[in-house]
This record gives structure tokens, C-alpha cells and sequence, in this order.
């Protein structure tokens, strides 16, 4: 059996995201607080309740296991809502808070990424319109000054938004994010404000960091067509590809906004990603369905043979994160992948995700890609948006009646990735063994 080992580049960072809303709890003040009070709006009816109980301190015993487990960076994330509970007034408690945690990042070794907005927007915001209302790019930008002037001792990598155009098609679109609409033109109404709240953003956290590096973290996600001989399948996945991976990031490049029919000018978003940011799960098959007109046409699904996740929301498709990083190495910056991971309670598909994951950006880097990082999603499983805790994407299981942290293979596995800094032959034929031949073959 060969016998070897896929080494990273000196300094490459591993490390996990969170995020606020997922992990925190007891959060009154957040959109999603709202929204998950109806039952009707998350799959098993839950709440977040304590989440994983870190606002209470739990992040420290959290971050000491991701520092235990090698890991040597960790992304976070600030929630808007914690630090300006109403329009006119700063929580110094939360200041503390996020301080505390990018301080306690470093007292651990660990590189700290910070993503400013996530998701969740404060309940005050929404019910001036959110980000539909145009003020709201300049009062992200005060919140975002407010947040880099106290954490720039500790932190000098930060994602502006996560993921905007899913927090788009799932907000205004698909409906089943905050605000639950279902309306095209207020969700462009919207991406428009986002593009502009970036470019906010990016300008600020440059005028205050002379150092400091901003980007994006995008979703990106695979779009094949579900037959290579019929055209409208490959047109409408070269949309879908158009329409959710490129639109944001073209916008933050050339400072143009196109999207559908429509374009819109916002110079001042040109040239403003330091660093591409890649959440990268899973691959969609594309066909025509002249039925469905509210989605485009199109019918998005997994292939009959494909690994599923629990609940069917991922399929394991790892040719998926060279697509992503083929893509994402177009806009000639530095990479970073901000999010891969999947649900998988019993883990026994994690370890054979991660090392074929792994292992796709290994043969990247090793092609003189410059991917700078690799971020599992998630350390320990969390309150799921609007699947509620029917998905565990842990490297830890959650009890959450009692707080009880529960170690799964995977983070054995992802230990010795991060402790050699490298993936190895020994590693695969312990943690999967059926994908030995793929990975070292002969
Ligand atoms: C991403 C989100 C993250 C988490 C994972 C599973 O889209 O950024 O918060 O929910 O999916």
C-alpha cells in the first residue's frame, strides 16, 4: 500500500467557523429571535434556546478544544443586534463580549476571522425596512466602525457579509429565512444595499487597519446540468451559476451589478475583496421543468447514487470544491475556504468528506493556488436556522438539554490533519478506507 503524505504550505490556517446566532443563545434582540418564535417557520418547531451557551462563557471550553484539537484559527462571528440593541445605543457588555472571544482566540493560538453580519440583522433595523430601506449601508458602515476600532488589537481578517446571496434568496425570494418574503424586486432592492453596505464596509475597515484584510464569505455552490445533451439544462445551470455564485462577486470586482435583467452602477464596490472567502458544500443537477415558472424553470436535485447527508440537504460531491476554487482563483486573490462541512450525527460520512474535501484543495495548492486557509463548518453542532437542530455538523455532537459536548471521529481525524499540516496515507486507511484507491492510487 503507498505509503505518503499530502503536505500544506508552511502557516496555512485550520481552524472552524461559527456563527453569533447559531452558537450565542439567549438573543432577544436579533431577527431571528422573532422569526423562530413562530413554530410554523423552523422544521422541527425548536428554538435556539441556549444555543451552545456561549454567551454565558461556554466559548472558552469551545475555543480550548478547538486548540486542543490543533487547530491554529477560528472564525467567528459579531452579531449587529448584541451591539446596538436599539438605533441609539452600543452595548459595552457585548463590546466586551467580542473582545473577550478574539482576545481568548489568541491566547490560544488561534488566528481569528471575524464576519460582521450573518444572517441576522437587529429586530430596530427590520422595522425600518431593513435592508431594503437605503440608509442601511451607512448604518452598517457606523456599526462596523464601532466593531473594528474595538477589535482591531486582535483581529485583522474579516468577512463583511456571509453568504448575500443566499440571505437574499432565502429572505426574499424562497421566503424562509426573516423577512419571509417572496418578492423579486424588493430581494434586488436589496442585493443593491448589500453590494453597497460591503463596499461600506470594505472602506471602513481599511481606513481604521492599515493591515487589515477584508472580503466576502460566498456560497458557492456547483450547478451541472442533469443532461450534457440537452441545451436548456446547460443554459439554465450556467444561470443558476451566473445568478448565485457570480453576481456578488462580480459586483465587488468591477463595481457593476447585473443580475437578470437588470444593472445597476456602484463604483464605489470596485476592487473591493482582498481575499476570496469560499463556503463550499455540494453540487446541484439542473433540468428544464416547464412547470415550475417560480424556479426558474429548472428542477435542482441530488443524483439517485449520491451520498446523502442526514436529512438529504448535501450530497458529497468533493469535484464540487475544485470547481469552487477554479472559480474562486479567477478574481487573482488569495483564498480562503470560510465554510465546508456537513450534517452527519453518527459521522459515518464525515471523515470520508473531509479527507476528500482536503484533498481537492491539497491538489490546488499544490498547483500554486494560493488558498491560504481551510475552515470546517462546525466545531460543535448548533441551532441550524430554519432547520432548527435537525442537523448536526459538529466535529463535537451537542446534548442541548445538557450542555454535554460529545467527540466524534471526524475530530480525531481532522486533529491529525491540522497537527501534521498535511494529509496522510495512514490518515485515509484509518478514518475511510474506501476511498484509499482514490486518493493514493497504484
Ligand atoms: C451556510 C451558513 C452557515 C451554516 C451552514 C450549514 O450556508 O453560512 O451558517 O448554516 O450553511
Amino acid at each position: 500500500m503507498p505509503q505518503a503524505t499530502f503536505y500544506f504550505p508552511k502557516g496555512f490556517l485550520w481552524g472552524s467557523a461559527t456563527a453569533a446566532y447559531q452558537v450565542e443563545g439567549s438573543n432577544k434582540n436579533c431577527t431571528w429571535s422573532a422569526w423562530e418564535e413562530d413554530p410554523d417557520h423552523i422544521l422541527d418547531a425548536s428554538r435556539s434556546g441556549l444555543a451552545c451557551d456561549w454567551w454565558s462563557g461556554r466559548w472558552r471550553e469551545d475555543l480550548d478544544r478547538a486548540a486542543n484539537n490543533g487547530q491554529n484559527a477560528h472564525r467567528f462571528s459579531i452579531e449587529w443586534s448584541r451591539l446596538q440593541p436599539t438605533p441609539d445605543t452600543w452595548s459595552e457588555d457585548a463590546l466586551d463580549f467580542y473582545r473577550a472571544i478574539a482576545r481568548g482566540c489568541h491566547e490560544r493560538g488561534l488566528t481569528p476571522i471575524a464576519t460582521l453580519h450573518h444572517f441576522g440583522d437587529p429586530i430596530w433595523l427590520a422595522e425600518q425596512g431593513g435592508w431594503e430601506n437605503d440608509e442601511t449601508p451607512q448604518l452598517f458602515a457606523g456599526y462596523v466602525r464601532k466593531v473594528v476600532e474595538a477589535l482591531q488589537p486582535f483581529v485583522d481578517l474579516w468577512v463583511t457579509i456571509n453568504e448575500p446571496m443566499l440571505y437574499v434568496y432565502n429572505g426574499y425570494i424562497d421566503g424562509v429565512f426573516p423577512p419571509g418574503r417572496k418578492d423579486l424586486n424588493t430581494g434586488l432592492a436589496v442585493l443593491v444595499n448589500l453590494v453597497r453596505g460591503h463596499a461600506l464596509a470594505y472602506k471602513t475597515i481599511h481606513l481604521i487597519q492599515r493591515n487589515g484584510k477584508a472580503g466576502i464569505a460566498h456560497h458557492y455552490r456547483s450547478f451541472r446540468p442533469a443532461h450534457t445533451w440537452l441545451p436548456l439544462d446547460g443554459i439554465l445551470a450556467n444561470m443558476f451559476h451566473n445568478l448565485l455564485n457570480n453576481t456578488f462577486a462580480q459586483a465587488a470586482t468591477t463595481g457593476k451589478l447585473k443580475i437578470l435583467t437588470k444593472q445597476v452602477r456602484i463604483p464605489e464596490a470596485a476592487g473591493t475583496q482582498d481575499y476570496i472567502g469560499l463556503n463550499y458544500y455540494t453540487s446541484d443537477l439542473v433540468a428544464f421543468n416547464p412547470l415550475a415558472p417560480a424556479q426558474f424553470f429548472a428542477r435542482r436535485y441530488y443524483p439517485k447514487d449520491a451520498d446523502l447527508s442526514d436529512t438529504g440537504f448535501i450530497a458529497n460531491y468533493p469535484a464540487g470544491m475544485d470547481e469552487a476554487i477554479h472559480w474562486a482563483a479567477s478574481f487573482r486573490l488569495p483564498i480562503y475556504i470560510t465554510e465546508n462541512g456537513i450534517e452527519d450525527a453518527d459521522d459515518h460520512l464525515r471523515p470520508q468528506y473531509i479527507i476528500e474535501h482536503i484533498h481537492r484543495i491539497w491538489r490546488k495548492v499544490n498547483n500554486n493556488i494560493p488558498v491560504r486557509g481551510y475552515f470546517h463548518w462546525t466545531l460543535v453542532d448548533n441551532f441550524e436556522w430554519e432547520r432548527g437542530w435537525t442537523q448536526r455538523f459538529g466535529l463535537w455532537g451537542l446534548d442541548v438539554d445538557t450542555q454535554t459536548r460529545i467527540r466524534r471521529p471526524s475530530a480525531d481525524l481532522y486533529q491529525m490533519i491540522c497537527r501534521e499540516n498535511g494529509l496522510s496515507s495512514e490518515m485515509v486507511e484509518k478514518f475511510a478506507p474506501q476511498v484509499f484507491e482514490k486518493i493514493f492510487p497504484g
